[in-house]
């Protein structure tokens, strides 16, 4: 029961197909410092003004390299992570406004499915017992036949034995763990599913069955997915729409198709131009562009466009100096689904702009008081770089 003070607060995007209305969302993580009072001595910017529509029934793919801010843009979904500035609409309820027993009840619509199961599933419980847990606290463990009944369905549904029911996680593979992880997130009947590096942690071989058994699930199951990957190829098929982001704000969105079709944001571009081709005459001929420089700290990122310091086409005028919006380029035939966030796409697309060799700028990390750690996990996008 919800007072009038917590009732969920009614948004523009109620009852349209919109599921997820991310809006202007931003989460800096204070950097603290002191033996006795912790002094803020700087933040983190790792998501810093992102705009973000997912409709229901969508698959939306988010990648970029690592540290870009995509696990942080996922948890402030979730609420895990409250956002810094900005609004995380869900089915229509600003979910900052939720408290108490509506919060509760709206957690159970978004699930979460995590890159190693191993460690999100308790390895002392049951198969049976971890599927039965997420249901009994949200009241779908009624009763003891139809619960029976629906682990059953639920286990057949990502391909698993009933036998399964009466094992522990260590008894499977990597794959069946996986499985099990997306059969816990299930079992509570959710609308949205953020599924954060689902099959990074899996043999290549077992990779493409996770990412398709995803697929399968999704019309069975009436289901939503966010869908978060440092790995292109992985979110390619599955995605009908694709966003890329780096150091904290979105950098291109398009169609999966559109995306790899033509790609306009020269980090985009880059990215692409890294993943080799099956085709040996079209791998031959393919010209690859190199980065150089490293990823800058999102502690102190660059100014203006925040890829200018690695930009092959960086500008003498705007791009250290004015943040590019995300915005439909003034092109023939674009469509209104790819959006870029780069002063010069049009020129650089017509090839009136070409792309120079970049003298690396040194980007000074701020002294965090964390050493030589930039806050940064391994490098993955950039390693084919
Ligand atoms: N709780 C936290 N406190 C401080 N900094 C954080 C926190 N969580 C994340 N960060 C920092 O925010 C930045 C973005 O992290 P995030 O985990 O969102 O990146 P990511 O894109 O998911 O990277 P990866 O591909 O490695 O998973 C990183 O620099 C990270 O170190
Ligand atoms: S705005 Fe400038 S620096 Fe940024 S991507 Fe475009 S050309 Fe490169
Ligand atoms: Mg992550």
């Amino acid at each position: 029961m919800t007072d009038t003070a917590t009732a969920p607060v009614p948004t523009p995007s109620s009852g349209t197909d919109v599921l997820v209305d991310v809006r202007g969302v931003k989460v800096h993580f204070p950097i603290k410092r002191g033996v006795i009072f912790d002094k803020v001595i700087g933040h983190v910017y790792a998501v810093d003004g992102v705009d973000l529509q997912i409709r229901r029934g969508e698959t939306y793919g988010l990648v970029g390299e690592s540290g870009c801010g995509k696990s942080t843009l996922g948890k402030a979904i979730l609420n895990l992570e409250p956002p810094t500035e900005g609004s995380v609409v869900i089915d229509g309820t600003d979910i900052a406004s939720l408290q108490g027993e509506e919060l509760r009840r709206r957690r159970k619509d978004i699930q979460m499915v995590f890159q190693d199961p191993m460690s999100s599933l308790d390895p002392r419980q049951s198969v049976e017992s971890l599927l039965v847990e997420g249901m009994r606290a949200h009241g779908l463990d009624t009763d003891g036949a139809a619960t029976k009944k629906r682990l059953r369905e639920l286990l057949a549904a990502v391909g698993l034995p009933p036998a399964a029911l009466m094992k522990y996680p260590h008894e499977f593979s990597g794959g069946q763990r996986q499985r099990i992880g997306i059969a816990r997130a299930l079992s509570v009947e959710p609308k949205l599913i953020v599924a954060d590096e689902p099959v990074s942690a899996l043999d290549v071989s077992v990779q493409a069955q996770v990412i398709n058994l995803l697929d399968d699930l999704q019309e069975e199951f009436d289901l939503t997915y966010l869908v978060i990957a440092h790995d292109l190829a992985v979110v390619r098929h599955i995605s009908d729409r694709i966003g890329v982001m780096y150091l904290g704000g979105m950098v291109e969105e398009a169609t999966a198709d559109d995306l790899y079709a033509q790609p306009l944001h020269p980090y985009t571009r880059a990215l692409l131009s890294a993943v080799p081709v099956p085709d040996p005459l079209v791998e031959d001929a393919r010209e690859q562009i190199l980065l150089t420089g490293d990823l800058p700290s999102p502690s102190n990122p660059p100014s203006g466009c925040r890829f200018h310091t690695r930009c092959p086409w960086r500008q003498e005028t705007r791009c250290d100096s004015e943040r590019p919006p995300l915005r439909v380029l003034d092109l023939p035939g674009m469509p209104a689904t790819h959006k870029v966030a780069c002063h010069f796409a049009e020129g650089i697309e017509r090839g009136e702009i070409r792309p120079h060799t970049v003298t690396p700028v040194l980007v000074e990390p701020m002294d965090d008081g964390l050493g030589d750690d930039p806050f940064m996990g391994p490098a993955s996008v950039t390693e084919v770089l």
